[in-house]
């Protein structure tokens, strides 16, 4: 597995995420309470942008075009409209640097 170094935990904000791009490939870093996690950064609703149109309630992503709303860990769909789960993207963090492997976006099954 590739990983990329993003950002610093430093610039991650603690209410919304940050986007970051590698090729054609968008992805946003949120923080929540000290953990990280990357999703696409397109809502599967109507493709807005999570980190520059949408916030954290915990760990739960709003997305405020429609306020619907997926968990941060899973990528799983909490509130509709969307019905459609977020691709999720590993992440590494090694001291205050954050990695992300651009390549590897997978869907996870599991709950929060
Ligand atoms: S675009 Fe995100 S809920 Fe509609």
């Amino acid at each position: 597995m590739k990983y990329t170094l993003v950002c610093t935990l430093s610039e991650l904000p603690n209410d919304e995420g940050l986007k970051v791009v590698q090729g054609n490939t968008a992805v946003a870093v949120f923080k929540v309470n000290g953990e990280v996690f990357a999703t696409q950064d397109l809502c599967s609703h109507a493709k807005w942008s999570l980190s520059e149109g949408g916030y954290l309630e915990g760990d739960v992503i709003v997305c405020s075009l429609h306020m619907g709303k997926f968990c941060a860990r899973t990528g799983e769909v909490k509130m509709a409209p969307p019905w459609k789960p977020l691709k999720k993207y590993p992440v590494r963090v090694d001291g205050d640097d954050v990695y992300v492997a651009f390549e590897d976006g997978y869907f996870e099954k599991e709950l929060c």
